[in-house]
């Protein structure tokens, strides 16, 4: 290994994060900001189950009687919305910051988020928050003995480009148990949260890795129908984009409307 790259894998967080933030051709920076466009509410197919009983938390969080549409108005319409500049170029890394390594396989997560007609869509801000390689969340409401991570945090964010492209360095979760039911786990997953252009346009939805032999006993995961709607939240191993000596890569593209839309939590 040239001794250039030794010296890389040396270097502390946060200096680690300018070295990979805007400067590298790896990690294209953020935009420069949110864009206001055109705004149009509309309710997709492929959501999934609100009502879902192996999933014991629908049973309580669903709505038992048919939604009252709320008119939109011009402060729905227009904002508010996060200022690009609360977006750090190093926000995009998971694994720095916090003044040295964390635990497990490093990976990049990337991909393109697209609109209903296969546009992609720039400077929309794309969040993800997961579980620690050890399957435990840094959270308080986490109990699950597994052990923190005091390098892995779990919460990262960034804004798509002109090409619509996000891109996060991060480390591969853990499956964890959530006791819905006995010896219940779920398969690792990321959560990823995107906001479009309005307040009201915050879809949320779950990244999952290929092969995992968790798939057929969760009911989150199943809570959706189709299998080819399951099969779009699933994230595909992606050989070109891996680092060199670095980082495997996954790619997750992202559809919010369409035919194609990827499935997301409480669309309607
Ligand atoms: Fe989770």
């Amino acid at each position: 290994m040239p001794e250039e790259a030794k010296a890389d894998r040396r270097l502390p967080g946060q200096e680690r994060r300018a070295e990979l933030g805007s400067q590298s051709p790896l990690w294209p920076a953020p935009g420069s900001g949110l864009a206001l466009a055109g705004y149009r509410r509309d309710h997709d197919e492929g959501e999934p189950e609100r009502d879902w009983p192996e999933y014991r938390g629908t049973i309580l969080r669903h709505p038992k009687r048919p939604p009252v549409p709320i008119p939109d108005t011009l402060s729905e319409l227009t904002g508010p919305l996060l200022g690009a500049d609360r977006i750090g170029a190093a926000d995009f890394d998971l694994t720095a910051g916090l003044g040295g390594e964390p635990q497990g396989q490093r990976i990049i997560v990337h991909g393109v988020v697209r609109d209903g007609n296969g546009h992609p869509l720039p400077e929309t801000l794309v969040e993800v928050w997961q579980a620690n390689a050890a399957g435990r969340y840094w959270h308080q409401g986490d109990d699950h003995p597994a052990p923190l991570d005091p390098h892995f945090e779990g919460v990262g964010r960034c804004l798509t480009d002109r090409d619509g492209r996000y891109r996060f360095l991060t480390i591969r979760p853990g499956a964890y148990p959530w006791r819905n039911h006995f010896n219940a786990w779920r398969p690792a997953h990321i959560h990823f949260s995107l906001f479009g252009r309005a307040f009201t346009q915050r879809l949320i939805t779950q990244m999952y890795f290929p092969g995992d032999p968790l798939f057929v006993h969760d009911p989150i995961f199943n809570s959706i129908r189709d299998p080819a709607d399951r099969r779009r939240l699933i994230a595909g191993f992606d050989l070109e984009a891996t680092a060199h000596e670095w980082a495997l890569a996954f790619r997750f593209d992202i559809v919010l409307r369409g035919r194609a839309r990827t499935p997301f939590e409480g669309a309607a």
